[in-house]
């Protein structure tokens, strides 16, 4: 007899049904997304900036390049890459339309409108193309979808051969005091910071639950390369408090 149940994943903490998780992730972008710039700087004390461009450097944007910024948000990383590539092409791919119309009411997008497209999508099902894109970025977006695996074969599928893939995430940090000091931030300090600024400490809650949630440096490694990515590599970033994650499409 085969098992009825609905499939479970996790939302933070808490167990839901698969069916659940996206519509709870666009609650939860959808409520924060004019306040998201400003609680990214508030929460990191600016270093996710840092960490975006150790992101570029190591991506190395080159000119006429056709990137795919996956939970691409409010822009942050397409921004970057057309400042360092210097000319090319970005499309900003969100699940949650409240995060891409913040996006496009920024300085920078109306600079560079012509290289940008802004597509509402679920990275678990691309609306492209195989081989279409040069470049696929995910910024602290795969943590929150449904079944990252998935995310990471769509990545490989719309990428050309030659094509590279790079995801910023969170991640866990090897030191089990450092880790404790960091629980003890992001559990105690981020939910009041988000209730202060962005009226929603439970969105924030969510977040670093999630965080929590996710798989460490070397699994998610073995998930890149299950993907059919080769030479993949990570690095972290502050000590493992984040991480990137690189691979190819030979
Ligand atoms: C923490 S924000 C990151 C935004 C931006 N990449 C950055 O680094 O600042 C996470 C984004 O992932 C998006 N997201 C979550 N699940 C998604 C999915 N399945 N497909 C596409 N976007 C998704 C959310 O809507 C949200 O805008």
């Amino acid at each position: 007899m085969s098992d009825q149940s609905p499939k479970t994943t996790h939302f933070g903490f808490t167990d839901i049904p698969e069916s659940e998780k996206a519509g709870r992730v666009r609650g939860v972008f959808g409520s924060v997304a004019s306040k998201y710039d400003v609680m990214n700087d508030a929460m990191s004390f600016g270093i996710h900036r840092i960490w975006k461009d150790a992101m570029m450097d190591w991506l190395a944007p080159r000119p006429g390049s056709k990137l795919l910024d996956v939970a691409g948000g409010t822009g942050d990383v397409s921004f970057r890459f057309l400042k360092r590539a210097g000319s090319g092409h970005a499309t900003v791919l969100d699940l949650t339309e409240p995060m891409l119309i913040a996006g496009r009411q920024r300085a920078e997008a109306d600079a560079m409108a012509d290289q940008l497209d802004w597509v509402v999508g679920d990275a678990m099902a691309l609306p492209f193309k195989d081989n279409s894109f040069d470049v696929y970025t995910i910024s602290f977006g795969i943590r929150n979808v449904t079944r990252p695996q998935e995310a990471l074969n769509e990545a490989y599928r719309v990428l050309r051969p030659g094509g590279r893939l790079m995801v910023l995430e969170f991640s866990q940090i090897p030191n089990d005091m450092m880790q404790k000091v960091y629980d003890l931030y992001s559990f105690n300090i981020i939910p009041k910071m988000g209730k202060l600024i962005a009226n929603d400490a439970d969105s924030y809650q969510y977040l670093v639950e999630s965080i929590r949630k996710f798989p460490d440096q070397d699994t998610f490694l073995s998930m890149v390369r299950a993907a059919g990515f080769e030479n993949a590599k990570y690095r972290n970033l502050s000590m493992g408090i984040a991480c990137l994650h690189s691979g190819w499409k030979i």
